[in-house]
């Protein structure tokens, strides 16, 4: 069986590189995959979050889903503290993972930045909690942007290594041959790693402190315009094929939005506006961005502003998710060693 998982934080400010590199693509996978779609709100208080600016980021989020086009009657969409087998299979993983493979994690060590000794243990063992989600579904494919490759490089280690260490156990229990999946990561497509509107060689991101970075979902036609007439360019005309985009960050990021928010190649975007000048391709953009994203940011504030509908979506998410946690977890107890 085909299974597709995927998270997103509920830290705010969700942006263009959150749509095209992993929420667009969810909605995508929906014909062809049983999939679950979850608010992640345990990896957000990795970092201290205001209680009540948390609650309206897990409805945000969930609206963003729902807004964009993903089914939560075919699919499932719940918020992960809900579901407790999240926790315990990550503590069961702690146990799986080693303190060398979490030492390379890239994310922890610019999260954590200079003052790691003050960085909670959670964001330490964020890697594990993210592989338990994963693999309490037994998911077979993990749709993400780039950022996320050695979170899922991770998460086949402790998959393997969670197989080998028990493997006589899981034979006796009937329960094949490996347990768990290797579970194949979703990266690409021309927007896998969105970048800054002001600095090509950074990726768009909730945390930088320029609003002008981003496009944010819930922008509004006006500010879309004129964050992306402001974005960074070089003074060269758009080049006429993809090789061209070598070495000119800012021109690629934008040729990978535009093929991105239109669903064709880079080629045929340069097709089209190759040889011309960025204000006729940045103008082009506009359009299509608010095009695009209008609808979807208007239908997340009408949703937000009523949340019964979103919690009771989140509320029977995370019933139907309980049931398909609770076989993983019963078999894991039983794979461990665990009385029950
Ligand atoms: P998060 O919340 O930071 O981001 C959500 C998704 O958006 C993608 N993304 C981007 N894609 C392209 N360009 C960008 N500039 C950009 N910025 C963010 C991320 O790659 C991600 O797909 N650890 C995850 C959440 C998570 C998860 C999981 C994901 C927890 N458990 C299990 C998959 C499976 C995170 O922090 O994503």
């Amino acid at each position: 069986q085909q299974r597709v998982f995927s998270g997103v934080q509920p830290t705010g400010n969700l942006h263009l590189g959150n749509y095209l590199g992993a929420i667009q693509r969810f909605v995508a996978l929906q014909d062809s995959y049983d999939c679950i779609y979850c608010v992640v709100d345990m990896h957000a208080i990795t970092v201290w979050q205001d209680p009540i600016e948390l609650k309206k980021q897990i409805r945000e989020v969930t609206a963003a889903f729902i807004a964009a086009g993903i089914d939560p009657a075919k699919h499932i969409v719940f918020n992960q503290s809900q579901v407790s087998g999240h926790a315990e299979l990550a503590w069961v993983f702690n146990c799986v993972a080693r303190l060398g493979w979490l030492n390379r994690m890239t994310q922890f060590k610019e999260k954590a930045g200079k003052d790691r000794e003050n960085a909670s243990v959670g964001l330490y063992a964020y890697p594990s909690l993210m592989a338990a989600d994963i693999l309490l579904y037994r998911a077979t494919h993990v749709p993400v942007g780039e950022d996320q490759k050695q979170h899922l490089e991770l998460t086949r280690d402790i998959a393997q290594k969670f197989n080998n260490d028990f493997g006589p156990s899981i034979a006796s229990l009937g329960l094949g041959e490996s347990f768990f999946p290797l579970t194949e990561p979703l990266i690409g497509g021309p927007a896998a790693r969105v970048m800054s509107l002001r600095d090509g060689s950074k990726k768009m991101s909730k945390s930088d402190p320029s609003d002008l970075s981003r496009i944010n979902l819930t922008d509004d036609a006006d500010q879309v315009a004129s964050k992306i007439r402001k974005a960074k360019t070089d003074p060269e005309p758009l080049p006429t094929e993809a090789e061209g985009l070598k070495g000119r960050p800012e021109a690629d990021n934008l040729v990978g939005i535009y093929a991105a928010l239109s669903d064709t190649p880079k080629e045929q975007v340069l097709t089209d506006f190759g040889g011309g000048q960025f204000s006729t391709f940045k103008s082009a953009l506009v359009d299509l961005a608010v095009a695009k994203l209008g609808p979807i940011g208007a239908e997340m504030k009408r949703l937000v502003a009523e949340p019964t509908h979103i919690d009771a979506i989140l509320r029977d998410g995370a019933a139907r998710a309980r049931v398909l946690a609770d076989e993983t977890l019963n078999q894991v107890k039983d794979i461990v060693g665990f009385v029950r």
